[in-house]
């Protein structure tokens, strides 16, 4: 077992930092849409819901930044034989789905106007009600105002489609790899060290 990644394979803190980040992901998609779908507004399972999507959120904002942090102090492990293109896109892909990362919690925690209840255990102070967007936006505009386009982001753009089509593709890419060029890819992120 190598905490760091090598040549041949991450290491076991990047393989936990991402089945983790997978994890929460599909956490924060399931108390979302159960809020939508199964839950009536204002009933005390419509907050807890509410609520596990944002601790979840917030979450997912911790382990990125130590995901990216890790990511800066150790090498990747070599890519498997393909095109340049192949590689191109495998980056491309890497960035983007490290983009959302972040994008999701910062437009999540900055558009919304209730505090979490982290996990239920202590509260985070919501963007609202900070001083930084007291002193610098309250005198200009509502915090609906404000939450408005970034909610938009959030919700009907990234949310809604790019987190979507990015999981997706990411998912088929790792599945090619796989059962059609049968390397090593899906092997790196699993097995051994
Ligand atoms: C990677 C992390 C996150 C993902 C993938 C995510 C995803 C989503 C999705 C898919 C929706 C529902 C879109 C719709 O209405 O169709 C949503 C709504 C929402 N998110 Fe997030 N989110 C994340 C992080 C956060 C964070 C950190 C916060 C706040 C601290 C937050 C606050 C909200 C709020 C208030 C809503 C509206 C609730 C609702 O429509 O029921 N999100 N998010
Ligand atoms: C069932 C779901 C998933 C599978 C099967 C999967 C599979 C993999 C595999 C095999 C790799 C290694 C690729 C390589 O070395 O070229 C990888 C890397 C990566 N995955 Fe996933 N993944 C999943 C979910 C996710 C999710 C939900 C995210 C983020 C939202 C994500 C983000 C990433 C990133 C950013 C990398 C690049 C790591 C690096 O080298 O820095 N993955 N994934």
């Amino acid at each position: 077992m190598t905490l760091g990644n090598t040549a041949e394979n991450y290491g076991t803190i990047a393989k936990w930092l991402h089945w983790m980040t997978a994890l929460l992901f599909l956490g924060a998609y399931v108390s979302v849409y159960y809020r939508h779908w199964f839950t009536e507004a204002k009933t005390p399972e419509n907050w807890t819901a509410l609520q596990l999507h944002l601790s979840i959120g917030v979450t997912i904002g911790v382990v990125v930044a130590l995901r990216l942090l890790w990511k800066m102090a150790n090498r990747s492990p070599d890519p498997e034989p393909g095109s340049r293109l192949d590689h191109l896109a495998a980056k491309a892909g890497h960035l983007a789905l490290y983009a959302v990362m972040v994008i999701m919690p910062v437009t999540g925690y900055l558009g919304t106007g209730v505090n979490t209840e982290y996990f239920f255990l202590f509260d985070i102070t919501s963007f609202k009600e900070t001083e930084y967007f007291i002193f610098n936006y309250s005198d200009t505009m509502t915090f609906k105002e404000f939450e408005k386009p970034i909610d938009f982001i959030h919700k009907d753009i990234m949310g809604a489609w790019v987190v979507w089509l990015l999981i997706v593709g990411h998912i088929a890419a790792a599945l090619y790899h796989q059962f059609v060029k049968k390397d090593r890819t899906i092997e790196k992120m699993t097995r051994g060290s």
